[in-house]
């Protein structure tokens, strides 16, 4: 794959090219023996570092690099220097100086991993950055989407929820209307950005209207974490499950059972009910069983790349 960049952090990175490239490898990860090693002369060492809480990402990370027959390390942030005031920064050129060749990182600042594009100290990979982008997410969600056969130009998903706090949201924004997906952002109004904020994305509020209107569905979980303590966001607590809450009984009266698709964590009985979850509609699932295929297809891609412009201190590379 040309050009794959070493700072792997939003969707809009990638050109369409490297996006098809990243789907064919998934697809070819999903049908050969995955136990056998990408890399067998040298090595790579791949590390997880997040530095906020995971299930999915971390894991299918983890299982991905092993899979591919990698090295891995569990960088425990936890225990580790950034507790004693070590710069991000300065962490990932020591890594980088210990011999590893790409870090997955999940942090809860937005937009941490931007200072890092020019002046790159170890390849990086967004595992999700605060309230910005989750590409990897939505790359695993698009691959997931063709595998079960939604074709998606001309179709019409809605997303469900607390849209503008959520990074998975915004890299699906990025990367669905590039395959001729209309997306709805159907939330309350606190929930929702006030006017589009992406070419083929609508904004509503009736998620009526919305759900009749699309062909899938993709819900999202309230994301208190991110809410600083907002009353706007609060008074939607109690009462968001029969207002946006996605149920069979609300898909059957609206002659609407299509798939839902869910990023996890899913609070059931928030956005989703457990009736639903229990469903052959709900494809959150299978977003998990094809996270490990992308994710082994991203890792690839970016430890191919022949960039050598990593880990250099006034003009020296601080490892060959
Ligand atoms: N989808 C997702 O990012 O889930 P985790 O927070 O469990 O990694």
């Amino acid at each position: 794959m040309n050009n794959f960049p070493s700072v792997f952090e939003a969707i809009n990175d990638l050109s369409k090219d490297q996006i098809e490239g990243l789907l064919i490898l998934a697809r070819k990860f999903k049908e050969r023996d995955h136990d056998k090693p990408q890399f067998p002369n040298k090595l790579p060492i791949v590390a997880n570092s997040f530095l906020e809480n995971s299930t999915r990402t971390k894991n299918s990370f983890a299982i991905a690099i092993k899979r591919l027959g990698c090295h891995y390390l569990d960088f425990n942030t936890e225990t580790s220097s950034l507790n004693k005031g070590e710069s991000l920064e300065e962490t990932l050129l020591t890594l980088y100086a210990q011999g590893v060749d790409l870090c997955i990182i999940r942090t809860s600042v937005s937009n941490q991993l931007s200072e890092f594009k020019n002046n790159t100290p170890v390849k990086i990979i967004n595992g999700g950055d605060g309230t910005n982008q989750h590409p990897t997410q939505a790359l695993l969600d698009l691959f997931t989407m063709q595998e079960i056969g939604i074709e998606l130009e001309g179709k019409t998903m809605a997303i469900i929820g607390d849209c503008i706090h959520s990074r998975v949201g915004h890299s699906l924004c990025e990367l669905l209307p590039q395959f001729g997906c209309n997306i709805i952002l159907c939330g309350p109004s606190d929930y929702v950005p006030k006017t589009p904020e992406y070419e083929g994305v609508e904004i509503s509020n009736d998620l009526e209207s919305t759900v009749k209107r699309s062909d899938f569905l993709y819900t999202l979980r309230i994301q208190k974490e991110r809410h600083a303590g907002s009353t706007e966001a609060a008074k939607h607590y109690d009462t968001y499950h029969d207002k946006y809450g996605i149920s069979r009984d609300k898909l059957k009266a609206w002659n609407k059972e299509v798939p839902v698709f869910h990023p996890g964590p899913a609070n059931i009985g928030v956005e989703i009910s457990s009736d639903i979850i229990k469903s052959s509609l709900y494809k959150g699932y299978d977003q998990v069983v094809n996270s490990i295929y992308m994710r082994m297809a991203i890792i690839t891609a970016i430890l191919s790349n022949n960039d050598k412009n990593i880990g250099i201190i006034d003009g020296t590379r601080i490892r060959d």
